[in-house]
């Protein structure tokens, strides 16, 4: 007979997003009406490296369904990243002292590919729960968060439309996503913007500044630019985005929308300002519709761990929530599909003007 399970730790790793607490919620009310000891370890496996944890309990389950940010803090240190065992036996050693049976991780595609080696590598019993406001993670239709910051980047442009209208100006949003325009492109064709630039597609800007001057001669006085952190830049061919990469080895982001901007104005001579939403679009609490997704997903990785189904993350698929093995998650960035955005392609790129 198999040993019941008694310690389960849970992590949350990687940038913050709204549904966390709820998807910790749905864990440890699951676990804790089992008679399950929930451990929280805080700011991703650094807690675990350092052994740093906390009970949870059903009075603090309460609270948490609400509450934005994460109870247990955040982190993106990637035990792998020195190249050398020091974090993955500090973990081992917290996994035997603490007597856990299993690990919920909940993260993005960092924190499983770090979740799949400890799994397939050292046979520790890991279960991931799909969290990014990038919505970028494979093997699930959507992760928790992405609606919210969403919503957050459409009711940003929707606000500052008026100030654009105002001003007679161009507006250069920057929204988050270094792979995938999903928040972009969602934020952007919702709120009605004039061009919509994704990582997906390199950007050439001659098409948008020819696709803003079309619009200036059809009489309009403003626009909206939405743009993702995470594009590369052209103009005339030569690229414009940085080289520079950071520890991990992806492009630096940020600072895309001043560079837009700049250039619109310097070639149109249209006023044209950069505005970064930044964490705004992933502080404060989730939308109810974030929050339960959140609290199935959590629900259902207690599952997982009650039935020993390991090396598997929670998902959801057609409406449904399920699981799937870590290595379909990580197996690529979820991007937009080529079919997807040559659809779209009207609303989401600038349109080529002769
Ligand atoms: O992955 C989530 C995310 O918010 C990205 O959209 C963004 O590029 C990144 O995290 C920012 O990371 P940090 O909070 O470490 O600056």
């Amino acid at each position: 007979m198999t040993p019941p399970i008694r310690t389960v730790g849970v992590l949350s790793a990687g940038g913050d997003a709204p549904g966390i607490n709820a998807a910790i919620c749905g864990l440890g009310r699951r676990l804790l009406e089992r008679g399950v000891t929930v451990l929280g370890f805080t700011h991703g496996w650094r807690g675990l490296i350092l052994d740093q944890a906390r009970p949870l309990t059903v009075l603090a389950m309460h609270d948490l369904l609400v509450a934005g940010g994460s109870v247990l803090g955040c982190s993106s240190h990637d035990p792998y990243l020195r190249g050398d065992r020091h974090d993955v036996e500090r973990i081992r050693a917290t996994f035997a002292a603490r007597k856990l049976d299993a690990l919920v991780a909940i993260g993005g595609d960092g924190t499983f590919a770090s979740a799949v080696r400890l799994w397939r590598e050292e046979g520790l019993p890991i279960v991931g729960v799909p969290k990014t406001i990038d919505n970028d993670l494979s093997g699930t239709d959507y992760t928790f968060g992405f609606v919210t910051a969403v919503e957050r980047a459409c009711q940003a442009m929707d606000q500052l439309r008026t100030t654009a209208d105002s001003h007679d100006r161009v507006l250069v949003v920057e929204c988050m996503g270094r792979h995938a325009g999903w928040i972009t492109a969602f934020a952007g064709v919702a709120a009605g913007a004039e061009s919509v630039l994704v990582p997906e597609r390199p950007v050439e800007l001659q098409h948008l500044f020819a696709s803003l001057e079309a619009l200036r001669r059809a009489g309009r006085k403003s626009a909206i630019v939405a743009a993702a952190e995470g594009i590369r830049l052209f103009e005339g061919g030569k690229p414009l985005s940085p080289e520079a990469k950071d520890e991990y080895g992806r492009y630096r982001t940020g600072g895309v929308a001043e560079l837009v901007a700049k250039r619109i104005q310097a070639v149109l001579g249209w006023e044209a300002r950069a505005q970064v939403l930044g964490y705004m679009q992933r502080a404060g609490s989730a939308l109810a519709i974030d929050r339960i997704f959140a609290l199935r997903l959590g629900a259902k990785a207690a599952r997982l761990v009650l039935e020993r189904r390991f090396g598997r993350m929670s998902a959801l698929r057609g409406g449904e929530v399920t699981d799937v093995a870590f290595e379909e998650a990580v197996a690529k960035t979820k991007n937009m599909s080529d079919v997807f955005l040559d659809r779209y392609s009207d609303f989401f790129l600038p349109l080529d003007h002769p």
